[in-house]
């Protein structure tokens, strides 16, 4: 039997405010063989995500997670794009492309059930990471399930250039809205206007964002796609309309915190307007993903949506993407390659 080894990402200390590479530690182990009902998994690409900052911290200031905390000595948590190199499920052949949550590792098994079959002619496999994936979907039923966009709209949207944002905004545009983008760099302002078709963009490192939302959104605002929470959200509740939907999808600004802030509460804004503010986890729409991905792939075949994504080279690179991710260094859907596609189809 051939010995083929691992390398895997740990969780080693818990950051307390921003993650350094000091809390992570890299280590080469022999791959475990599957057990039956598993595949062995080979990862192309892995996704850093923002939530993985959630996974690292083992009390919340903010109350308890969704999701459970990463223990010291755990591989950090996420889906990758891999091949299947054995398997033991019926359902898997060695070859399959997959999306499943390896984590950050290059090679391991994995129960079947945990894993997705993607389509390489449908579109390049990375997409399944990103538009054609969770980011993807959560734009998806976040905009549509939760903020009940509809045409006439003004739709307003943080972290407008990510992997959520981007495609939320497109979607948007989609259905006959009017979309502002709110993003962190003048390159990212430019790329969601021109690329995108957003109607107008609001640099938050530079623009003053209240006199921005007065003059953009002269009637308020009806739609709130929130990716960031904080200071943006405060201004942004003094600028909704009657009935406007407040979709709480992240709050990335909030994530490195060790104390919660003070903030002015939205309760006001939210009576007067007769609004609604409303938090949504992705899997809550499990059982549309099916339904709500052959939608979207139509969109991204016929060049209706566009994606843009974030590639860096080896696993060893993962810490430091992540860190990056998180102070807004990437453009696009931020992914790690860790070894050679065979499609090359980005
Ligand atoms: N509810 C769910 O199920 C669900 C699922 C997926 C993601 N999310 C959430 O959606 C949000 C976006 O995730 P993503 O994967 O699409 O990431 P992303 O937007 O591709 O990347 C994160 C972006 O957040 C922005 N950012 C970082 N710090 C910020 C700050 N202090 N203030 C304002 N913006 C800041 C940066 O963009 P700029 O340079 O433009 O500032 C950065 O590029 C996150 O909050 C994430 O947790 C929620």
């Amino acid at each position: 039997m051939i010995v083929m080894d691992n390398i895997r990402i740990l969780l080693k200390e818990r950051p307390v405010t921003e993650p350094e590479l000091g809390h992570f530690m890299v280590e080469t182990v022999e791959a475990c063989i599957p057990k039956d009902g598993e595949i062995l998994v080979s990862t192309i690409y892995l996704s850093v995500d923002p939530y993985m900052r959630g996974r690292m911290r083992d009390t919340d200031i903010f109350g308890k997670s969704y999701a459970p905390s990463l223990e010291i000595g755990d591989v950090i948590v996420g889906a990758v794009v891999g091949e299947v190199i054995e398997s033991k499920d019926p359902h898997y052949k060695a070859g399959d492309i997959v999306e499943t949550k390896l984590g950050w590792q290059t090679l391991a098994p994995i129960s079947a059930n945990l894993a997705r079959k993607i389509t390489p002619s449908l579109a390049p496999i990375s997409t399944a990471l990103g538009i054609l994936g969770m980011p993807g979907l959560t734009a998806y039923h976040g905009l549509l399930d939760i903020g009940q966009a509809r045409a006439g709209d003004c739709v307003v949207i943080s972290a407008a250039s990510g992997a959520v944002g981007a495609v939320a905004g497109q979607i948007a545009k989609l259905k006959g809205c009017r979309v502002l983008g709110i993003a962190g760099s003048e390159e990212k302002c430019d790329y969601i206007v021109n690329d995108l078709d957003f109607n107008a963009a609001i640099n938050h490192r530079k623009d003053d964002i209240d006199s921005a939302l007065t003059e953009h959104c002269q009637d308020g605002i009806d739609v709130y796609f929130d990716n960031v929470g904080g200071s943006i959200l405060d201004t942004v509740m003094n600028h909704v309309r009657d009935g406007a939907r407040i979709v709480i999808c992240g709050m990335i600004s909030e994530y490195n915190l060790t104390n919660p802030e003070v903030a002015v509460r939205p309760t006001r804004a939210l009576l007067n307007h007769s609004a609604r503010m409303e938090g949504f986890v992705v899997s809550d729409f499990a059982e549309l993903m099916d339904e709500s991905l052959a939608q979207m792939a139509k969109w991204v075949s016929s060049g209706q949506l566009k994606y843009r994504e974030d590639i860096i080279t080896g696993i060893e690179n993962t810490p430091s993407a992540f860190i990056g991710l998180l102070r807004g260094d990437n453009f696009g859907k931020r992914i790690i390659q860790v070894r050679d596609n065979p499609f090359n189809d980005v």
